[in-house]
């Protein structure tokens, strides 16, 4: 199977081309390294042992695109491509939406026109009303409470209304939970510029001294301890997901969307005590007032996920809090740590 897959250097798309190439799939990866380092994929390619096609660009690039997917002749794409980060959404409401909306209309439009119409997209749990009930299954109404969560509301009706007017089209829009952790190697793993917004990332920077302590956003919600409670999953096990995915587009037609999660949530101090014992590290941690915008719990229903997809999530939070660990260790400095 060919596969164009966007955003190939990034955190989780690094981890999904290793197990893609392993499988023997050929692989082109589209990035412009907004987010990302080329460094990734000389892992990737490392790892997997085997060779990918690399080419620098941007979604936004209609010309760009239309050459590398042209040359490439995809069976199908998986598109990682955008901006994350939920603050900086708000700050720059037409970076996000110009990138995230316009680079997948953009992306869309290409593959019509070389004949491609098998998509997995990443979605986000962010587009659910937080106020609905958890577990969230892919029917609880959505009401994304940032900038960066309507782009992935947007760009999934987007995907579901060019699959229902494209014959023969598939898409797979998968939700993640709170991915974290990185490969068992060490080699690739999260790599955020500056100081990490995310917890397990802020929690391994505590625990190699370069950040002083966690501030722990508030300790008065309602869940076992009053922090916070997210569930968080393997980065690992995610990219499995997208392997799954794939498979099932190849045989179905429409659009389809899918919690990917555990359907576990762990609060803050039990992550900071699993981070604890499994590393024999130790986080300093102050308890602050909650972060804005924060909410108490998501988690996901997974079950969707595993009856059509047969996928299921097998990492714990230990293994999740010892791959951090590993890969902070091996490469105190990201991808900017010399080998
Ligand atoms: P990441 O920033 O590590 O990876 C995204 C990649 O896309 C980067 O390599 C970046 O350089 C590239 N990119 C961004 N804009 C681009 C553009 N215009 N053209 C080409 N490349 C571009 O993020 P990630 O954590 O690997 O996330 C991957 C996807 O999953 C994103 O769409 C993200 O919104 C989504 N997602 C992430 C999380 C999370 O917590 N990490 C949760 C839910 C959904
Ligand atoms: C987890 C918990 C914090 C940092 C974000 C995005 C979301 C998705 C995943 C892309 C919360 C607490 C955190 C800290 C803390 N990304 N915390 N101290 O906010 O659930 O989701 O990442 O789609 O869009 O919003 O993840 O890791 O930031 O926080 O106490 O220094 O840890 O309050 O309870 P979040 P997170």
């Amino acid at each position: 199977m060919r596969v164009f897959v966007t955003g190939g250097a990034g955190f989780i798309g690094s981890h999904t081309l290793v197990q893609l190439m392993r499988k023997g799939a050929d692989v082109l990866s589209y990035d412009n390294y907004c987010n990302s380092s080329p460094e990734a994929l000389s892992r990737v390619k490392r790892l997997a042992q085997s060779d990918l096609a690399i080419v620098e660009g941007d979604i936004c690039d209609p010309g760009a695109l239309e050459r590398a997917m042209g040359d490439f002749k995809p069976d199908a794409v998986i598109h990682f491509a955008g901006l994350k980060a939920v603050g900086e959404s708000a700050e720059k409401p037409l970076t996000y939406y110009k990138n995230n909306i316009a680079g997948s209309i953009a992306l869309l439009e290409v593959m019509n026109k070389i004949g491609c119409s098998k998509i997995v997209f990443s979605s986000s749990a962010t587009v659910y009303d937080p106020d609905k009930p958890f577990p969230f299954t892919e029917d609880t109404p959505l009401k994304a409470a940032s900038t960066y969560g309507r782009t992935k509301h947007f760009i999934e009706d987007i995907i579901r209304d060019w699959s229902a007017a494209t014959p023969g089209s598939s898409a797979a829009v998968l939700r993640y939970f709170n991915p974290v952790g990185a490969h068992a190697s060490g080699d690739i793993g999260e790599d955020p510029v500056g100081i990490p917004n995310n917890l397990l990332p802020y929690i391994s920077r505590v625990a190699q001294g370069s950040l002083k302590e966690l501030q722990v956003f508030g300790d008065c919600y309602d869940t076992a301890d009053g922090t916070g409670a997210r569930d968080y999953i393997h980065v690992e096990d995610l990219a499995g997901a997208h392997l799954a995915a794939l498979e099932y587009i190849a045989g179905a037609k429409g659009c389809e969307t899918f919690n990917i999660g555990t359907g576990t949530a762990t609060t803050v101090l039990a992550m900071i005590r699993a981070f604890e014992a499994a590393t024999e590290q130790s986080v300093p941690y102050r308890i602050t007032g909650p972060r804005a915008g924060d909410v108490s719990t998501t988690v996901a229903n997974p079950s969707k996920a595993e009856q059509v997809l047969g996928w299921k999530a097998e990492h714990d939070i230990e293994a999740m809090c010892r791959s951090v660990w590993n890969w902070q260790v091996r490469n105190p400095n990201g991808y900017r740590t010399p080998e």
